[in-house]
């Protein structure tokens, strides 16, 4: 998990991909072996991965697209956060252009063991210049909107690049002698259904979640992890998700 803070702090997401670009055979062959080896969240819900062509999906842009199916039990939405966010990273450690894609769908129907699909990304060849190098590049809300801590404040000040659909960045934190506390804050304000809001926000979450873990383990802080998987909203709509206990 910790090279992948290199590509925290690079990735971007990328929509533009050259025809005369593509994944060879070898790197296929390295992403399809790197999803045996994604850790879930919750490993009592079954998932499967699939990887379509882009013409057997509504995908606009991508080669491919990472196609995620799971068992619907509570907490699936951010499990799949969690675990595609893995692969959102490695695409960037490995130089390859990567988008979260929640508006597309499969168009082929894909046997995925009964289990439904969730979300896709959608990837391709890129090149180098595609990513970030300059931290100024992020486009987040203020650090002091979303977070509320004396703890871990570096590890803290680099999990805000995680991805969000429509860049809602819906994580509420609070750090306080070494505890962290991490919410969804339902009230954001982004133009999709409310419905929908709530379906990615808690994808979000998980991939806030994993953002998180990476710089924790880069600033080589030794944490414990409990996981909410509750619905539960307190009196600010603010929805209690994990603890991080600093060790
Ligand atoms: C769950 C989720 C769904 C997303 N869906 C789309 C999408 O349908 N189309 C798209 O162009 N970008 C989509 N994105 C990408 C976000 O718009 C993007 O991550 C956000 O604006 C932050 O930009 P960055 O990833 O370049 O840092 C999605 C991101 C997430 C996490």
């Amino acid at each position: 998990m910790k090279e992948y803070f290199e590509a925290l702090c690079k990735r971007k997401s990328v929509r533009d991909f050259s025809d005369d670009c593509k994944i060879s055979k070898d790197v296929y062959d390295n992403i399809m072996k790197k999803l045996d080896m994604l850790m879930p969240l919750d490993g009592d819900i079954k998932v499967n991965f699939e990887i379509a062509e882009r013409r057997d999906t509504s995908a606009k842009f991508g080669e491919y697209c990472l196609l995620m199916y799971s068992e619907k039990k509570p907490g699936y939405l951010i499990n799949a956060g969690y675990m595609l966010e893995q692969m959102d990273l490695y695409f960037a450690l490995n130089n390859i252009g990567v988008c979260w894609y929640g508006l597309a769908k499969p168009e082929k129907k894909v046997d995925a063991g009964g289990l439904d699909f969730v979300i896709m990304l959608a990837f391709g060849q890129c090149g180098e210049k595609d990513f970030r190098y300059d931290r100024r590049d992020f486009l987040r809300k203020p650090f002091s909107e979303n977070f509320d801590s004396n703890t871990a404040l570096e590890a803290l000040k680099t999990s805000l690049y995680a991805p969000s659909a429509c860049n809602t960045q819906p994580w509420y934190v609070e750090g306080k002698d070494g505890l962290i506390s991490v919410y969804r804050d339902t009230n954001v304000a982004a133009r999709l259904p409310k419905a929908m809001i709530s379906y990615f926000n808690s994808i979000d979450m998980g991939i806030y979640m994993l953002c998180l873990e990476v710089s924790l383990q880069h600033y080589e802080y030794i944490f414990e992890r409990r996981f909410y998987n509750s619905e539960q909203m307190d009196i600010k709509g603010r929805i209690k998700i994990a603890e991080y206990k600093i060790l």
